[in-house]
């Protein structure tokens, strides 16, 4: 069983790279579901078909599903949401305020995580292949479950004394009536939830790209994001690469065939800019790569040539790479950041940080990092390299 998450900025190819990799996925044997937890859902127009909310086969083991969430939560928590409302009202509360009160935060994401969850341990898959929302909110989509655990603490708490004080006697007549009763199931099934989704001999991750600023960055910072919360990314995807744009996969990317629009060809020489940047920051991840097509990318045969152009030959369930691009450890009151980086000469190190963004000199190697949060406060004390690792110590502030 494998799950593969694709995530990266509004608009890079998330949802057609989700689409082709399942097509490929069926097309091997494996019997595939895709499915799309954003929103805007765009995969039906993706695939070219209409979905539902329940999986639909599209061709043989392609399964496709776009899931409703906001009806979900109607349906299965609308009576929670309720209960909850009634007894801080109760308690004296304003109504409005007890009802936005009642709403426990993340529970459409929850909602969305659970039903990939509930897919993949049916046992009706092979793989389940997630079509994200863009970044930020996937990000939190991923987070939630943590936070989730809190709130139920809390709410539980207080729910056992409420109970207890004005509703116990009709929970003990009316066991089916009880509100709270698909709890302690819901925070079961989250905790089994986080285990898979941190489990990388089921779950990958994978950023999607395009060569371009804002959207490397915001994809090194989903990298650094996934590494602190443990979650296995095992690959970089680069699509919409202009044709006469090549690259050794080293950080070595050059305009071999240049246009002869000089509008065109500034682009090329960018793209070859960034695409080289992301072979550099991204690694030690494996970087995938497709072209910029000059079809409309909708359809099976659409589908087909995208995943051939990305994957080749190979089977793109395949756990890419296992390992962490990047630790955070503790050493006492300081914090180490552990980078594996790839063969450069051994020279002196030189660290700038720039709030958040950290860049890595290292004789002529170059590299950028986001800090996480808990890191960008600190300075960086300084780095040593051996073995294949930087170690960057970041030393408790006084
Ligand atoms: N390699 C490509 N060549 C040409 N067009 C592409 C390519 N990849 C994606 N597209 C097109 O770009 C648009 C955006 O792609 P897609 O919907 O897959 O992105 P997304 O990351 O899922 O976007 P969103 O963040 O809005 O969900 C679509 O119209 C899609 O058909
Ligand atoms: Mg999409």
């Amino acid at each position: 069983m494998r799950i593969l998450l694709y995530l990266g900025k509004g608009g890079v190819g998330k949802t057609t790279i989700a689409a082709a990799t399942a097509l490929r996925s069926a097309e091997l044997g494996y019997r595939t579901l895709v499915v799309s937890t954003d929103i805007a859902h765009s995969l039906a127009d993706s695939l070219d078909t209409p979905l539902k909310g329940e999986p639909v086969e599209v061709v043989p083991n392609l399964f496709a599903q776009e899931i409703n969430v906001l009806d979900e939560v109607r349906a299965h928590w609308g009576k929670l949401q309720g209960y909850m409302g009634s007894m801080l009202r109760k308690q004296g509360m304003d109504k409005a305020i007890a009802e936005e009160m009642a709403i426990i935060p993340g529970m459409e994401e929850i909602v969305s995580l659970l039903n990939i969850y509930r897919a993949a341990s049916t046992g009706d898959y092979d793989r389940v292949v997630v079509d994200a929302a863009p970044t930020g909110e996937t990000m939190r989509l991923l987070t939630m479950p943590e936070s989730f655990q809190w709130y139920v603490d809390r709410f539980n708490n207080w729910g056992d004394t409420a109970i207890r004080m004005t509703g116990g006697l009709l929970r003990r007549m009316m066991p089916s009536m009880d509100p709270l009763a698909g709890l302690p199931k819901l925070v079961d099934d989250v905790k089994l939830l986080q285990g898979v989704l941190s489990n990388p001999e089921i779950t990958s991750y994978r950023i999607v790209l395009n060569p371009e600023k804002m959207v490397v960055k915001e994809g090194a910072r989903a990298v650094t994001y996934l590494s602190l919360f443990g979650y296995p990314v095992d690959a970089a995807m680069v699509n919409r690469i202009l044709p006469g744009v090549v690259s050794d996969g080293a950080g070595n990317a050059r305009v071999v065939e240049p246009s002869n629009d000089p509008y065109l060809h500034r682009l090329q020489e960018t793209q070859a800019r960034y695409l080289a940047e992301i072979e550099r920051d991204f690694y030690p991840l494996p970087i995938f790569r497709s072209g910029w097509s000059g079809e409309e990318m909708v359809g099976l045969p659409q589908l087909r040539a995208l995943a051939a152009s990305l994957f080749g030959n190979d089977d793109p369930g395949r756990i890419f790479f296992v390992g962490q691009p990047q630790e955070i450890v503790e050493e006492g009151d300081d914090f180490v950041l552990v980078l594996p980086l790839p063969n450069v000469e051994l020279n002196k190190v030189k660290l700038t940080k720039r709030g958040d963004e950290l860049f890595v000199t290292i004789g002529n190697f170059k590299r950028e990092l986001l800090l996480p949060a808990v890191l960008a406060q600190r300075d960086a004390g300084g780095a040593v390299f051996s073995g294949g690792r930087l170690r960057i110590r970041f030393p408790m502030k006084n």
